[in-house]
Order: structure tokens, then C-alpha cells, then sequence
């Protein structure tokens, strides 16, 4: 008895519990009906008369500890686990995204991770903008209409400072900053004054691209975007160049994708032609290299400018470009697991 009395002490010394179920099991080992220390206490009726001062004196010696024990196990969760609740820190950033991304954002995400698997790097440009930049110094003259107030959102009134109207404006920030060779993309947020409908906004998103080195030609540019298509809208997906005009590239062109919504077939995405314009794009024009500083005779270049919106449009086969800034969940809750 005595022996065993002593088992249970050293036993009972050396215990640890991880939680409070393991307490629980704790005092239900040693203290319940069935219990061990219980268990001595029913052989105690049969310790002889003479022993029962010295065995009882340590059975409750062996009960006490074993309860004291208990509790001081328990205390010690009850203690972190009733904690009042910490007001959890709100600058913490957050492990993965709460929620899911704008379309807008994962079509974004999806052009720079395109673009950067053949070497392009990404830099962004300030949305309110001066003159030079978007218009002077991409050749734009001075009568050009897009300089005129039905397109262009100015800044309190003054000719000089505007929100830009394409992120053409930081080829030229860039050319500015850097002798070739350039090979970047440039997200971001612009601006005309449009009426709102299905196809048109007056705030829009694009992505700008340009390459400049040695050698550079329009075969580089074609290829360029062929590769683009096929990596966003898939392998079969055909491209069209179209001639088309840009002050600050020359020469230029608009390219179209087949149409991925009617197949081809036509619908008011496509305006029933089978084919979208998703881009315009061209050669830089020499002058505005020389306007930031680069030898027009010994590099060219091409540029490219999409809009992220009519991308976006015929990835996801949506009708009404009005939908990307409405915030409406059930519609913003549909892009999910997407980068
Ligand atoms: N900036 C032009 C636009 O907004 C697109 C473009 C970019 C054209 C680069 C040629 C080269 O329409």
C-alpha cells in the first residue's frame, strides 16, 4: 500500500496536460469513483488496525497533492483560455487576399505576368500629369484634339496640368530616366471625358509596353503581341494588324483579336465584325526619342498600349463594361483563386 502510495506521488510530480481536456482526463485517472487514489482509499478499509494512522496520514497526504495539482493544471488554462479578447492589431497584414481580386486586377496581374516572362520589367507614372508628358513630348501639336477639353480632364482650370488621358506618359518618364535598352510595362489608371456606357468609361485602365534597343523592328513588335495573345486568350486565338495613326509612333497600328465570346460569329462585343481591337501600337516616332534624350540613330523601338477593360471583357465574356465599378459582390464574388 505504502509502496504503492509512493508510486502515485512521483507519478502524480512529474504530470503535465496540454489542454483542458487533458486535466479533465487527469481527474477522472485519479480522483473519480473509479480513480486510482479512490481505488486506495476502498483497500484502506482493510489495512490493518495498527498501520491505518500511517498509511491514512499519507493517502491524504498522496489525495491532497493530486488535487492540488488538478487545479493548478486547470488555472493555468482557464487562465489563457478566458483571457478577454485581444482588439486583434488592424495594421497587421493579412496572410493571403480576404475576399478575391477585382477582374480588373487579375487580368492586370495577368499581363505583367506574361509580359515579365520574356524580360519585361514593371514601373508606374503619376495619374495627374503635366503637358510634356502626355501630349508635347509625344508629338502631339498644339491644335490636336485630344488636347481639348471634351477629352481631357484638367486640373483647376490650367492647360498645363491634367489627369493623363493614356499611359503613353510614361514611355516618355521613363526614355526620360533611361538609355536603352528598355524593355518595360506600365500599369495604371486614366482618364477622359466620356460619356458612360457598356463599351466606354470616362476612368479606364491600360497597360503600356515599350522596347527599346538596338535593331528593334516591327517584326519584333508583331511577335511580341502574337505571343501576348496566345498567352491570354489562348492558342487558337488569331491576331490582325490594322494601319492606323498615333502622333507619337510611326508607323502605326491597331490590332485586333478574334472575337472569344461569339467565336467569331459576331455580337455586340465585336460589333459583328468576329474581331475586337484591344490595342494600338506602332514604332516610336525618332522625335520622341530625341524629345528624352536617346540617339534616334542608333536605337529604335516599338510601343504598345491596351486597355485592360475590353480584355478583361472578353476573358470573362462580360457585356457591360459598367459592372467593373458598380461594387457589386454578386458580381465581384464570381473571380475566385485567380492570382
Ligand atoms: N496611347 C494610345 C491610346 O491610348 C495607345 C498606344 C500606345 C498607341 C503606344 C501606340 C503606342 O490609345
Amino acid at each position: 500500500m505504502i509502496e504503492k502510495i509512493h508510486h502515485l506521488l512521483k507519478e502524480i510530480s512529474e504530470v503535465t496536460a496540454h489542454n483542458r481536456e487533458e486535466v479533465e482526463q487527469l481527474r477522472l485517472k485519479y480522483l473519480s469513483k473509479r480513480g486510482l487514489v479512490s481505488v486506495l482509499f476502498d483497500d484502506f478499509r482493510s489495512v490493518p488496525a495498527e498501520n491505518k494512522r500511517q498509511v491514512g496520514q499519507q493517502l491524504n497526504e498522496l489525495k491532497n497533492r493530486v488535487q492540488e495539482k488538478i487545479d493548478s493544471l486547470k488555472a493555468t488554462f482557464e487562465t489563457t483560455d478566458e483571457k478577454p479578447p485581444q482588439p486583434s492589431d488592424l495594421t497587421r497584414p493579412v496572410s493571403g487576399v480576404p475576399g478575391t481580386r477585382h477582374p480588373l486586377s487579375i487580368v492586370r496581374n495577368q499581363i505583367i505576368d506574361i509580359f515579365g516572362r520574356i524580360g519585361y520589367s514593371v514601373t508606374v507614372g503619376p495619374e495627374i500629369e503635366d503637358d510634356w508628358h502626355n501630349f508635347s513630348a509625344l508629338n502631339f501639336p498644339p491644335e490636336h484634339p485630344a488636347r481639348d477639353m471634351q477629352d481631357t480632364f484638367f486640373i483647376a482650370r490650367d492647360p498645363e496640368i491634367l489627369l493623363r488621358t493614356h499611359t503613353s506618359s510614361v514611355q516618355i518618364r521613363t526614355m526620360e530616366q533611361n538609355q536603352p535598352p528598355i524593355r518595360m510595362i506600365f500599369p495604371g489608371m486614366v482618364f477622359r471625358n466620356e460619356a458612360i456606357s457598356a463599351r466606354a468609361h470616362c476612368i479606364f485602365h491600360q497597360v503600356e509596353g515599350l522596347y527599346i534597343d538596338k535593331d528593334v523592328s516591327f517584326a519584333d513588335l508583331k511577335q511580341t503581341l502574337m505571343y501576348f495573345a496566345k498567352e491570354m486568350f489562348g492558342e487558337k486565338t488569331k491576331i490582325r494588324l490594322r494601319p492606323s495613326y498615333f502622333p507619337f509612333t510611326e508607323p502605326s497600328g491597331e490590332m485586333d483579336v478574334s472575337c472569344n465570346i461569339c467565336g467569331g460569329v459576331g455580337c455586340n462585343i465585336c460589333k459583328h465584325t468576329g474581331w475586337v481591337e484591344i490595342l494600338g501600337c506602332g514604332m516610336v516616332d525618332p522625335s520622341v526619342l530625341e524629345n528624352c534624350g536617346i540617339d534616334s540613330k542608333i536605337y529604335t523601338g516599338f510601343a504598345f498600349g491596351m486597355g485592360i477593360e475590353r480584355i478583361t471583357m472578353l476573358k470573362y465574356q462580360i457585356r457591360d463594361l459598367r459592372l467593373f465599378f458598380e461594387n457589386d459582390v454578386r458580381f465581384l464574388k464570381q473571380f475566385t483563386g485567380a492570382l
